[in-house]
């Protein structure tokens, strides 16, 4: 039994979590340790959980990578990074100090057998040193091609533990993306079935961590007032928004190869539609809630062959400025070809065809360089049945919004109308509203910190399993193809504007408008 580190700070979000959920110290070791996202998301999240109290005394965590650090080199590195990026700082000397002490680093080549014999040596020596008892977690944040011969060498070398025959943990943390295409996914899921078994694999899908994502649940489960209007009978549509100010930085290369579709719809949007569309799950327990995820993916309408476009529309951002900056187009950006038909926006609407849902349009947009970085669902409600006071009513949408912001100032707002003070009846539409910051007085934790401390838990409710990302895939799968075929270059939109014309033309050719969020 370990015991949890005095708590430095009490954060109401958190309050309970110290006393009931403390894992067991394991060695955590990261593949691809010199990477971006160790430095910006990884480390951060495991020192704010460590000052937060939420890490077991003698959790370990091992860089594995390919140049060269000493254990003092790569803590003095990772003490930087949590300085600027950790959601608690600076860094605290006393919490560094005890933290850091967890801190090792193996150089390695993950083609390497030799490297792996080094890496289980310093494992098993932790195991005796720091009583983390042969438990293990292989954090894969390296490309997905890598996983294959990382996934072979961890089992050649017997590093991985079977369940079935009891003894220490082994689980696997695959990062995204899972895969290119449906094909793909699958070859991913075949390998990994091969050296773990599919309760030891956690797919990371980071929206998954949020915690206004995992509210969603609270907030349609743990309440008795919107659960009867979850339906279509009340519900006229339901839109979602990624709209991000940042173009693709320094990941034009990875991007050619993706584009906004691949990366933010198949996999975090799908997630938000899921949980927004699903049935009560029969409990809050991994398979129970995610078997009803997937339950609407599959539901998913497909896209009418040949008529894509009458569903989706794809965009590339132009030259332009964003928050006042210039901002230059997407061709232009480094790595990325001069003639690309990559899409950097994508708009469409989907239906779940299932009673609760029949033919309530979801519409879905995210896009790079748009005008603000905003992560917004709304539930748009049908109007009342019969206009009694606004006669002049010609919109078929209702005024009642529930819109849920999943990011930045965190909350929910229901909007309806209200009498506008006066001798005559006029009505206007205001809001009622739910700030985290506000309510709770602190910032939500990271995505990472949330996710971390559940697969150290072994609770894989917030990670996607395999079906859910092969299903995903196999819905969005014929669009990607019919746009690769058709071979046309997506609409263009200045940088910094919502997206091309012909995404507000999807949706209002309905007779509904984009919420400007
Ligand atoms: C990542 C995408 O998965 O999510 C990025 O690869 C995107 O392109 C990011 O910027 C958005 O995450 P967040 O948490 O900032 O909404």
């Amino acid at each position: 039994m370990t015991v949890a580190a005095p708590v430095v700070e009490t954060n109401p979000l958190r309050e309970g979590l110290e006393q009931e959920r403390v894992p067991d110290a394991s060695c955590l070791v990261i593949f691809g340790a010199s990477g971006d996202l160790t430095q910006r998301k990884l480390m951060p999240a495991l020192y704010s959980l460590a000052h937060d109290g939420l890490l077991p005394a003698g959790q370990t965590i091992i860089g594995f990578a390919r140049p060269e650090f000493t254990d003092d080199a790569w803590r003095a590195a990772m003490r930087e990074a949590c300085n600027k990026f950790a959601r608690v700082r600076p860094v605290d000397d006393a919490v560094w100090e005890n933290f850091a002490k967890g801190i090792f680093y193996v150089k390695g080549d993950f083609n390497d057998p030799e490297a792996y014999l080094r890496l289980n040596q310093r494992l098993q020596e932790c195991d005796r040193t720091r009583g983390t008892g042969g438990r293990r977690i292989y954090y894969l944040a390296v490309p997905p091609n890598f996983f294959p011969i990382i996934s072979e060498l961890l089992g050649a070398e017997k590093m991985v533990n079977d369940p079935e025959r009891g003894g220490p943990f082994t689980r696997v943390i695959i990062e995204k993306p899972f895969g290119h295409d449906l094909a793909s996914a699958k070859e991913l899921n075949r390998v990994a079935v091969t050296t773990f078994r599919e309760r030891q694999v956690f797919r990371i899908d980071h929206y998954l961590g949020k915690e206004t994502v995992q509210n969603l649940l609270v907030l349609r489960f743990a309440n008795g007032i919107f659960e009867p209007f979850w339906n279509r009978q009340y519900i006229d549509h339901v839109q979602f928004t990624v709209a991000e100010t940042v173009g693709v930085e320094k990941r034009g290369g990875y991007f050619e190869t993706a584009g906004i579709t691949r990366d933010i719809i198949q996999n975090h949007m799908l997630q938000l539609v899921s949980l927004i569309g699903m049935e009560p799950p029969v409990a809050y327990e991994p398979d129970a809630v995610r078997d009803e995820k997937v339950k609407v993916l599959r539901a998913l309408r497909e896209f009418p062959r040949g008529r894509e476009e009458e569903h989706a529309v794809r965009g590339q951002y132009t030259d332009g400025s964003v928050l006042g900056e210039p901002a230059p187009a997407y061709r232009k950006e480094p790595n990325v070809n001069p003639e690309s038909k990559v899409e950097t926006y994508s708009a469409i609407k989907l239906f779940i065809d299932n009673w609760r849902w029949a033919d309530v349009p979801f519409y879905v947009r995210a896009g790079k360089r748009l005008p603000k970085r905003v992560t917004d669902i709304s539930i748009h409600f049908r109007a009342a049945p019969y206009p009694l006071f606004n006669k002049m009513q010609t919109l078929r949408m209702g005024s009642n919004v529930l819109a849920i912001r999943i990011q930045p100032d965190e909350g929910i707002s229901l909007k309806f109308d209200s009498k506008v003070p006066g001798p005559t009846v006029r009505t206007a539409p205001v809001t009622m509203e739910f700030r985290y910051a506000t309510s709770f007085g602190a910032e939500p934790p990271e995505a990472y910190e949330r996710l971390l401390l559940e697969t150290m838990l072994g609770d894989s409710t917030l990670f996607a399993r395999r079906d859910e990302v092969e299903t995903a895939w196999a819905w969005i799968d014929p669009l990607l193809r019919a746009w690769a075929n058709d071979g046309r270059a997506p609409e263009p939109y200045p940088a910094g504007t919502w997206g091309p014309g012909e995404s507000d033309q999807l949706i209002e050719k309905d007779g509904r408008k984009w919420r400007r969020p």
